[in-house]
């Protein structure tokens, strides 16, 4: 079983939503998992979660206790409405955010102890690919996961591939999953996201150490999706 992820980002609105979920139809094992606005989450998942078909949210605050920190948005609260998903460190949010490495794993942390399985969002900018220093950065972004216990998620997701439609090769993507995992002693789920669609997915879930795919712009369109999903 792999996992298929969407992220729909800061995209869509209600009619939108709706029409995605009555267009999509996919006949798979696969686990798939849709990244939704937050205010969208709660009539979604009362309407479309299923065993092999989760809801996610795309961001959470760093803090865990109720407090005076206005527009965020608690693990409890995401809790509350039934999400069992979320998507932590996307580039975007590290670079419009200010989100940072201990920032992530706060997050990660906070989503732990309400049993939400954080997505932990990885990858290097081009500028640090063409220095050859990307085993290194990423080595730092998950640092701080060495001392978790549990599984985790990693979503491997080269900024430079990022809504480019430039994909990494076959050898950079197997060489940074099992670099991703050689840090780690318990099971560890690294996802690719960057430029996937249905023309690459098979490819890709297809190689060494990949686990599944984290989706962006071609999620937006449920049939494309509905293809990944059952690659
Ligand atoms: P694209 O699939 O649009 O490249 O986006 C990937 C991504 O950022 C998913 O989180």
């Amino acid at each position: 079983m792999k996992i298929i992820a969407a992220n729909f980002k800061m995209n869509g609105d209600k009619e939108f939503i709706d029409n995605w979920f009555q267009n999509f139809e996919a006949d798979t094992e696969n686990l798939v998992v849709v990244g939704l606005p937050a205010i969208y989450l709660e009539s979604s998942i009362q309407n479309f979660n299923k065993s092999n078909f989760k809801i996610a949210a795309q961001n959470v605050s760093k803090f865990i206790n109720p407090g005076a920190y206005t527009g965020q948005m608690s693990s409890a609260m995401l809790n509350d409405v039934g999400v069992e998903f979320c998507i932590v460190g996307h580039s975007e949010a590290r670079e419009h955010l200010c989100e940072d490495n201990e920032s992530v794993y706060e997050k990660y942390n906070c989503l732990k102890s309400f049993s939400i399985t954080p997505i932990v969002c990885i990858g290097e900018s081009l500028e640090i690919r063409e220095a050859n220093n990307h085993l290194d950065f990423i080595s730092d972004q998950i640092e701080k996961f060495k001392t978790a216990e549990d599984k985790i998620i990693f979503a491997y997701e080269p900024i430079w591939a990022i809504g480019t439609g430039l994909v990494p090769t076959q050898e950079q993507i197997e060489e940074m999953s099992s670099h991703i995992k050689s840090h780690f002693s318990q099971q560890v789920t690294v996802l690719y996201g960057g430029s996937v669609n249905s023309k690459n997915s098979s490819e890709i879930l297809n190689m060494n150490n990949i686990d599944g795919v984290l989706v962006g712009g071609a999620s937006l369109n449920a049939e494309e999706f509905a293809n990944i999903a059952q690659s």
